[in-house]
Order: structure tokens, then C-alpha cells, then sequence
């Protein structure tokens, strides 16, 4: 990459201010692909102007979906029903891993072949995880040795009884997309809760679905009826700004408008447990979703102990999540959480990269990484592979530093936060 690094000066005092971060991302993907599937005209608000939404919105329209509007001012989507157009080439999924993967399962039930490309961060991640479950419902999916390209020959699927072994929401998405085009009860097991927009919004479109535990059933075939659907605020975006008030001596920083879903808000658990001095605010539902405001007040932090269970609902959190840890006292621990290999990048290595260049001692696991607390240097090139979370942590570490720290990659934050960078220097005193 020949982009100029983005420096981060470190914190001159107190943070302060109310901010209202982009719409979450992972309802915004499942706002315009479930209303593309549906019958009827869906108005979508409040979605975040990151790449990864563009390139599902992209791949609806080439899939023959007519959507008007733009996503800073809001989308029209005028559902096709389960029938959807065959493209006229590749699509391409650019870095996002949920449309790459929700469509390979929507696809798989089509009437037509289509191949799906991504970036290079994109085709290293592992493709096996949806194309071998939907091979028991006899799709055809074609990988490239277990990565992108895919290529996805579609066809009438039969229902299936799924064990899976990852939680993860876009693996059982990607199932209930094709089991909501097939007839019969479609069932996923998952070894623990993962975040259930695709399920909240499949209910209100009237899909029969029937969620107990971590276990979902979905009764097809069924087309989903449009609904219009304001997206709130991204908890995994908000997680930074927490943060950022947290470690920030004097700060106090409000973040309006957040999901506060339960499958997405371990991190606030994390942090209460910390002892971070965090009020939260239910303030209504949002298409289903409740949503609120948080407060932070910076205080002394303590450690934590993250473990399997608890990995799903915080995932994206964990880079910065591990920032708090270094600032706080004591050795936190993260285990379980093997898939964070799996994501936009290394984000086991890169954290623990990341945190080492700015001071702090870190034990790289297998699933996970120890942090031992006590403050951060600053004064380092931080390289973020890529990787908006791991860029974003990076700039919340700088904040308590002593010395600017240079981040290397930082433009990946386009992907789920443009206007990142702006925001978190708006809130220096
Ligand atoms: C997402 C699910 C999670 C998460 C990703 C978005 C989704 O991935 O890490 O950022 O929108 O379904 P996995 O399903 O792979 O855990």
C-alpha cells in the first residue's frame, strides 16, 4: 500500500462531546439484501457509508434489484420476491466477509450460476465454513481451494438439520437465506448465541422462524414482505469511543443512538466488569432492535477474563477491548477466540503486534492473547494490516501515549467508518 501513514497525536487532555457513529453495519447488509428477497418497497434510513454496504448494494442491483437513492440520504429498495435476475458477470464482494457470504447462501437457491470475487483480504478467508452446510442441502459451491472465487451453481435445495461448528452469524444466515427459499424446516444449532439481526428482521418480514436457545428453524419457502427499516447506530463502532473515554484521564463522552442488541453489547459487560464507569440508556426499538445511549466516564480500569461463550458477542470488539486492558491494572485474558484469525486480518497477531510497538507486554495464545496492564508508550509505526478494527484500536491506543504513533493502513477504515479519524480529533478538548 502506498498511502501515507496517519498520525495520532496523543491525548493533550480530557476528551468531550456527544457523537452519533455511522449505522450498524451488519443490519444495514441484512436491511437491503432481506428487502431485495421481499415483496413490496422498503425505505432503509440511517445506513453507514462504509464500503462494505456499498459492495452489498452493488451486488443486489446486479442481481437485477431496482434500489433509488443513495446511502447518505437513503435507499428505495423495491423487492423482486424470491426471484432474483442472473447477473452479467462476477460479482464483486470487495472486503466484506457478510456479503460474500449471506449471498453465497441466497444464491445457492437461484435458478442461474454466479461467481463471487473479493479483495485479497477477502479470498483468504476460509469459504468451506458456508459451502460444505449448504452442500448437505445439495447446493452446489464451488470454491478456490476453500477460498474466493466462488462460484455458485443454484438450484432447488432440500431442507436439512444443521450442527454447526462455529458461531457464527453469517454462516447461519447464510443458511436461514437458503433455507427461506426451500421447502421445509430448515434447522441451525450453534455452539453458542450469535449476533440475530437476520432473525429479528426475518420475524417482523413475517418469515416463519422460530429461534430457542442458539438454535433457529425456518419454515420455507416463505418471501419475506418488505418493511422499512432505520438503522441504528453500530455498537462495534461505538466500542472505540467507549474506549477512547475510558482511558482518557478527565473524559466524558456520550455516544447516542447505539443497538444495544444484546448478541452485540459483551464489550459493555466486559467493560463493566473492568470497572469502567458506563451508564446505559434504553431509549426505544429501532426496526426491532433497542437502542440507546451510553455515557463513559474515564476512570481506573481494572482486567478481565473473556472465555468461548462469551467470544460471539464481542468479536469485533476484542482489538480495542484488549487497548482497555493495557490501560488498565493487572493481566487480562482472551481465550476461545481462534476465529479472530479468520477476520479481515490476523487480528490475534495484529493486536498483540500493535500493543507490543506501543509499550505494553502481551502473550500471544493460540485462541487468544494476555495482556498485562499498566499504561502504553506511544511512539511507534503501527502497521494495521489492513484492517479497519485494528487501524481504530491503534488510534484509541495513541490517545494515552506519550509520543504520536504513526498508523500505517489507516485508510481501511473506510470500510465500516469514514469520517473516523475526524470524529475522534472532534472530540479533543
Ligand atoms: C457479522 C458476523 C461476524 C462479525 C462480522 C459481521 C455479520 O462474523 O465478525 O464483522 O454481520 O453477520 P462471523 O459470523 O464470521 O463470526
Amino acid at each position: 500500500m502506498n498511502e501515507a501513514p496517519v498520525s495520532v497525536e496523543p491525548a493533550a487532555g480530557p476528551l468531550g462531546g456527544v457523537v452519533t457513529v455511522p449505522g450498524d453495519k451488519s443490519i444495514a447488509h441484512r436491511a437491503v439484501m432481506l428487502n431485495s428477497m421481499a415483496s413490496g418497497v422498503a425505505h432503509i434510513n440511517g445506513l453507514p457509508g462504509g464500503l462494505d454496504v456499498g459492495s452489498t448494494v452493488a451486488a443486489m442491483k446486479a442481481l437485477g434489484v431496482s434500489i433509488e437513492g443513495s446511502v447518505a440520504d437513503g435507499l428505495v429498495v423495491n423487492g423482486r420476491g424470491l426471484a432474483l435476475a442472473e447477473p452479467t458477470g462476477p460479482i464483486d464482494c470487495g472486503n466484506s466477509g457478510t456479503t460474500m457470504r449471506l449471498l453465497t447462501g441466497l444464491l445457492a437457491a437461484q435458478p442461474f450460476t454466479c461467481t463471487l470475487v473479493g479483495d485479497a483480504s477477502l479470498s483468504q478467508r476460509p469459504m468451506r465454513r458456508v459451502a460444505d452446510p449448504l452442500a448437505e442441502m445439495g447446493a452446489e459451491v464451488e470454491t478456490s481451494d476453500g477460498h474466493a472465487p466462488l462460484t455458485i451453481r443454484g438450484r432447488g435445495l432440500r431442507a436439512h438439520r444443521h450442527v454447526l461448528e462455529v458461531a457464527s452469524a453469517q454462516v447461519k444466515s447464510a443458511l436461514i437465506l437458503a433455507g427461506m427459499q426451500t421447502d421445509g424446516e430448515t434447522a441451525i444449532e450453534q455452539p453458542a448465541r450469535s449476533r440475530d439481526h437476520t432473525e429479528r428482521m426475518l420475524c417482523a418480514m413475517g418469515v416463519p422462524l422460530d429461534v430457542d436457545g442458539s438454535a433457529v428453524t425456518v419454515n420455507g419457502p416463505a418471501t419475506p414482505r418488505a418493511i422499512d427499516v432505520n438503522v441504528c447506530g453500530d455498537p462495534s463502532s461505538a466500542a472505540f469511543f467507549a474506549v477512547a473515554g475510558l482511558i482518557v484521564p478527565g473524559s466524558e463522552v456520550v455516544i447516542d443512538n447505539v443497538c444495544l442488541n444484546p448478541t452485540r453489547t459483551g464489550f459493555l459487560d466486559v467493560l463493566l466488569r473492568m470497572g469502567a464507569d458506563l451508564d446505559v440508556k434504553e431509549q426505544g426499538q429501532s426496526g426491532g432492535e433497542p437502542v440507546g445511549s451510553l455515557t463513559v466516564r474515564a476512570c481506573a480500569l481494572g482486567s478481565f477474563e473473556i472465555e468461548g461463550g462469551e467470544v460471539p458477542a464481542t468479536i469485533d470488539e476484542l482489538p480495542v477491548l484488549a487497548v482497555a486492558a493495557a490501560c488498565g491494572s493487572g493481566r487480562s485474558r482472551i481465550r476461545g477466540a481462534r476465529e479472530l484469525r479468520a477476520k479481515e486480518s490476523d487480528r490475534i497477531a495484529g493486536t498483540v503486534d500493535m500493543l507490543r510497538r506501543l509499550g505494553a507486554t502481551v502473550d500471544e495464545l493460540d485462541d487468544g492473547m494476555e495482556v498485562q496492564g499498566g499504561g502504553l508508550v506511544g511512539g511507534a509505526i503501527v502497521d494495521c494490516l489492513g484492517d479497519h478494527r485494528l487501524a481504530m484500536s491503534a488510534a484509541v491506543a495513541a490517545l494515552v501515549g506519550r509520543e504520536p504513533v504513526a498508523i500505517e493502513g489507516a485508510s481501511s477504515v473506510a470500510v465500516s467508518f469514514p469520517g473516523f479519524f475526524e470524529m475522534l480529533e472532534g472530540l479533543r478538548a
